[in-house]
């Protein structure tokens, strides 16, 4: 087990896929009620209402879809059928219970995704790129895994956008592998939220696959 307290301290400190899936393995129980909403995360609604002011359409994989918060979002917002990929089977459970998805596919992203290539239409991801999280380097998997024409909404934290190269590595992609890169920034929280992350914000990188 975990020595840390799952809190959202010692979710940006992690330092690896196995605390990940230690930490969210305590923490998937109340994920939702604990942190989500005491800290009044919006960052989910955000990320699905993007994919959809951007034409998104099923099917989708929802990466990194943790209890399904962003999955719920986009149900409601009448797009499916969406798969959740996540590392940590007990948020899975707990995604799962939510009767939202399709399938979940428990996979380390950084080992890939095993599901055929060319599978969605699109791909979101909402909280995951982030500190003590994952980096662009995970890029070639999700990409492998899109259609042509494939629709992005991926959030990524603003202080790990820089901290990781994000640009430099959206730029690379922006050389025959993606296009139409837009960055609009949202506060990942709410007006309820106290502490130090309170006015965090993230970038929500949209994109097409070429
Ligand atoms: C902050 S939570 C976000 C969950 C959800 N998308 C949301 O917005 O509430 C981050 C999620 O990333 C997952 N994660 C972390 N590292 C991962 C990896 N290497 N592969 C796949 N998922 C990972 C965690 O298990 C966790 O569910």
């Amino acid at each position: 087990m975990s020595k840390k307290t799952p809190d959202l301290h010692s979710a940006y400190s992690l330092s690896s896929p196995d605390e990940n899936r230690q930490l969210y393995a305590e923490w998937a129980g109340d994920y939702d009620d604990s942190f989500a909403g005491r800290e009044d995360y919006q960052l989910h609604t955000h990320t699905a209402r993007a994919f959809v002011g951007a034409g998104g359409q099923g099917p989708v994989l929802d990466v990194g879809a943790g209890t399904g918060l962003c999955g719920a979002v986009l149900s409601a917002l009448g797009v499916g059928p969406i798969d959740a990929t996540d590392i940590s089977a007990e948020m899975l459970d707990q995604a799962m219970s939510k009767d939202i998805y399709r399938d979940v596919i428990e996979a380390d992203l950084t080992r890939g995704i095993p599901v055929p290539r060319e599978s969605y239409s699109g791909i979101v991801s909402s909280g995951t790129f982030t500190h003590g999280h994952l980096g662009p380097e995970v890029f070639p998997a999700l990409l492998r895994v899109a259609r042509p024409g494939a629709q992005f909404a991926l959030s990524i934290n603003a202080r790990h956008f820089e901290k990781l190269g994000f640009a430099e590595k959206l730029r690379q992609l922006e050389q025959g592998q993606i296009r139409n890169l837009t960055l609009p920034e949202v506060r990942i929280y709410g007006d309820l939220a106290a502490g130090p992350n309170k006015d965090d914000t993230a970038f929500i990188a949209l994109f097409e696959r070429v």
